[in-house]
């Protein structure tokens, strides 16, 4: 893979403030054009001293930043900048400054021609689908959530690559909050930045990120994309940061029948003589057995009831083996798969391969444990949830019990 060089990179970073403070140490990050990258982390974690030392507005005290492969030591702090926007929190629009005004500051610093800066102006207000014509009302003449959005293209209007925001939306409220992620995340993806955002909040970090770097006491603890730290967090601190209720809802949401079946589920060919049936049922005790041919595709299942009741007149399991079963395929996913395990109230449901060879076996006490009282414990239009939890034994982890793997509120499939 050819390596496309990092937009900005630290090297060995660390910054200490005077009377000693380590602020932070030992940064390495790189971050590269077109990424959405949130800083997240407690207090004095150390983002805002990471963040302010990629535009000078702090110096490191030790290891290096590059900006687009230049030592940033070596360019010229104020040419630096202007190819640095930089938002910090609240800073509402200036009152006496019309829109248009407002929208151009940093062009009008940067010295744009008028022109240039008026059609910029009239962009940035069709993007966020405001008439033309208030580029010349002033802030008090808009709505709150107007001047909002006329904040976020603020930020946007001068051209440059790469924006940090550091906490931008704290202080608001959460639906205000909400609108103006959707609106930065959208106009950052139609318009190719590069955002650097800083935040401590981490539904905030999932939905605006593409990277997410976690700190904490001046280290990066993860670098990783949502779905990584969400699916395999770094250590116990990034699991908290996440939380148990984000883990457990990612997990189902990845993790496939595969990840969690029992892979030595009590099978039998249906050449096998019935005594041969009940040895294995009572050796590895249960009180169905799946029916598998010589090349272990599933045929259905054998069940003590008709074992008892066809004794005298049947030979073989194949005689009485019942080819009506329910199954799923090893990549499905478990959230799905579970959902309809526990609400057809199966005991049990065979799993096979792409090829109808059965590869395992799910169990409802299982699934019981592994998913269910925490994916949908809360969840009200799941009617079944009591009875699943109490017909499930915690104990018992074999992979039949006391019914037939197809029950007749669901037609199950044949094979
Ligand atoms: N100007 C400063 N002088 C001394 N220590 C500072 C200064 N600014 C921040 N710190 C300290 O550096 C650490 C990191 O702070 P900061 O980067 O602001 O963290 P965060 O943005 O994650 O809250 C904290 O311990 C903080 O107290
Ligand atoms: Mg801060």
């Amino acid at each position: 893979m050819p390596e496309e060089q990092p937009m900005v990179q630290f090297k060995d970073v660390e910054k200490v403030y005077q009377g000693g403070n380590v602020a932070v140490e030992h940064i390495n990050l790189e971050i590269h054009k077109g990424e959405f990258v949130c800083l997240i982390g407690t207090s004095g974690s150390g983002k805002t001293t990471t963040m302010r030392m990629i535009n000078r507005m702090l110096e490191p005290s030790d290891g290096q930043i590059l900006f687009n492969g230049k030592d940033i030591h070596k360019i010229d702090a104020v040419k630096l900048r202007r190819q640095i926007g930089y938002v910090i929190q609240n800073i509402g629009l200036m009152p006496h400054m019309t829109i248009y005004e407002n929208i151009t500051i940093v062009p009008k610093l940067l010295k744009w021609p008028e022109e240039k800066r008026r059609k910029k102006a009239k962009e940035m207000v069709d993007l966020v689908e405001l008439p033309e014509d208030y580029l010349d009302r002033y802030p008090s003449e808009l709505s709150g959530g107007q001047q909002q959005r006329i904040g976020v293209i603020r930020a946007l209007a001068a051209n440059q690559d790469l924006i940090l925001m550091d906490e931008p939306y704290g202080a608001l409220d959460p639906i205000t909050r909400e609108a103006l992620q959707e609106l930065i995340k959208n106009l950052q993806e139609k318009l190719g930045k590069t955002v650097v955002f800083v935040t401590h909040d981490m539904d905030e970090a999932l939905k605006l990120a593409t990277q997410i770097v976690v700190m904490d006491h001046g280290h990066i603890i993860q670098n990783a994309t949502p779905t990584e730290l969400l699916t395999h967090p770094a250590n116990k601190f990034v699991e908290n940061l996440v939380g148990q209720d984000r883990l457990v809802q990612a997990r189902a949401d990845v993790t496939t029948v595969e990840q969690i079946m029992l892979k030595n589920p009590a099978a039998i060919t249906p050449g096998k003589s019935l005594a041969e049936a009940i040895s294995l049922m009572r050796k590895r005790r249960v009180d169905t057995l799946l029916v598998t041919d010589d090349e272990n595709h599933l045929k259905g299942f054998i069940d003590l009831e008709s074992l008892e009741t066809r004794y005298q007149s049947a030979t073989s399991v194949g005689d009485i083996t019942k080819s009506s079963i329910f199954y799923v395929n090893k990549n499905a996913l478990l959230r799905d798969t579970a959902d309809r395990i526990l609400k057809r109230g199966f005991k049990y449901v065979p799993v096979v391969d792409n090829d109808q060879k059965l590869v395992g076996i799910v169990t409802r006490a299982s699934l019981v444990d592994a998913v269910y009282d925490t994916i949908w414990g809360e969840n009200e239009d799941y009617q079944a949830s009591d009875s699943a939890k109490e017909s499930a034994t915690p104990t018992d982890q074999e992979p039949a019990t006391d019914s037939a793997a197809a029950d007749d509120r669901e037609a199950p499939k044949e094979v």
